[in-house]
């Protein structure tokens, strides 16, 4: 059965007959440019074909009622369009009522409900942004409803500021301008500082991008990000003593950063900070470098990124570093290093098209004797963004 077939069935046993809309938004990975989002550098992130689907009905009164096919057990789940706080009894559905609360407080107000069903076909917790994926796809689902007229740039705001200020969780812009403004093919260099960015064609003859999984059980990572984020602050404050016309580490070059680092009394906050700079300047090289078709270039600043968060900003752990790590070893591999913001989750992998059956065994067989089960792998699709699915 297809999804949308599974999806008008589940539909109509929550809520009965009625006539309906479906909306994608996909997930997203990173393709260098890791923990540089909140600290005014570059990101490379594209979207993927797995992501989040709803099918829509509109409602006559003020009320949502949602369900999603992967969280069954939490049943259907209902809140007002109107007036909205974060509610622990609402669960995942924060995510959604958050960006309808951004909407409302910027004058976006919704007249009416949906009953909606949504299906997610990210695999859980596996940091491939399942969070952004639904909050922009309820930026669209209100968009195109209420005809709002809003672009999607603004809409990636909405739904950060959603997971901000709403659900509590610091990120930063990356994933849900991922997410709202991917295109097929494409990855997008992204200005985190000015917001300005262009598409890449990611033109990689003969390579795929292998998306792995560590299938670690959820960490509770964000603690850890908000350090990171605290410490990155921290040492730019003591940097700006000495160079007052920076505004973010994402201002400094490498050599400009050696030069004023013993600034940062802290040494642990100095590795932070020297991530965070040295990965912004990786990030333009190996756009650079896959633009002049260097795949083989723009693999070694993979694993570059890759040591740089296990070493200097000390986001990886075991189970990433083993994937990756093993990665280097293959045969066919350009390059691995873990997307997103860490502690588990994924690697990426650049793997020639002929040794993915035995990239998948060699890596599968090794990383579960050495961690005790099975990491799972994707070929990465890279898609449009979010939007309503017509005809
Ligand atoms: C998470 C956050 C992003 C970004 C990455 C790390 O995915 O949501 O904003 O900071 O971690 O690059």
């Amino acid at each position: 059965m297809d999804v949308l077939t599974a999806m008008k069935e589940n539909f109509k046993d929550c809520f009965g007959d009625a006539e309906t809309r479906e909306y994608f938004s996909p997930g997203r990975i990173n393709l260098i440019g890791e923990h540089t989002d909140y600290n005014g550098g570059h990101v490379f992130p594209c979207a993927i074909s797995l992501g989040t689907y709803a099918l829509v009905a509109d409602r006559n009164d003020n009320k949502t009622r949602i369900f999603s096919m992967n969280l069954a057990d939490k049943g259907v789940i209902e809140f007002p369009m109107n007036d909205l706080k974060y509610n622990p009894a609402y669960d995942w559905a924060n995510y959604p009522s958050g960006v309808v609360d951004v909407f409302e407080k910027a004058g976006y107000k919704a007249d009416h409900g949906f009953d909606i069903v949504m299906y997610g076909t990210l695999p859980n917790g596996a940091g491939l942004s399942s969070s952004a994926s639904i909050e922009v796809l309820m930026a669209v689902i209100l968009n195109d409803t209420f005809n709002f007229g809003i672009d999607m740039v603004d809409m990636v705001k909405f739904s950060q500021k959603a997971e901000n200020q709403f659900v509590g969780v610091n990120c930063g812009i990356m994933d849900q301008f991922a997410v709202g403004m991917g295109k097929k093919d494409c990855a997008i260099l992204l200005d985190c500082n000015t917001l300005e960015y262009r598409y890449s064609k990611l033109a990689m003859e003969g390579y795929s991008i292998v998306i792995t999984n560590t299938n670690k059980k959820h960490t509770l990572s964000s603690s850890a990000y908000n350090q990171r984020r605290k410490q990155c602050e921290h040492a730019l404050s003591e940097l700006q003593a000495v160079k007052k016309d920076i505004k973010t580490l994402g201002d400094l070059t490498n050599a400009e950063f050696d030069s004023i680092a013993d600034h940062i009394e802290d040494p642990l906050e100095r590795l932070r900070a020297k991530h965070a700079v040295y990965e912004n300047q990786r990030t333009l090289q190996a756009v650079d470098a896959l633009e002049k078709n260097d795949l083989a270039k723009f693999g070694k600043l993979m694993n570059d990124s890759h040591v740089s968060l296990r070493d200097d900003y000390d986001v990886t752990g075991e189970e990433l570093d083993t994937l990756a790590e093993l990665a280097w070893d293959q045969e066919g591999v350009l390059g691995s290093r873990m997307t997103g913001a860490g502690f588990g989750g994924c690697t990426i992998s650049i793997v020639k098209n002929e040794n993915i059956e035995d990239f998948k065994k060699n890596v599968g067989e090794a990383y579960t004797k050495r961690i005790g089960y099975a990491p799972s792998f994707y070929v990465a699709n890279i898609a449009d963004g979010t939007h309503k699915i017509e005809g």
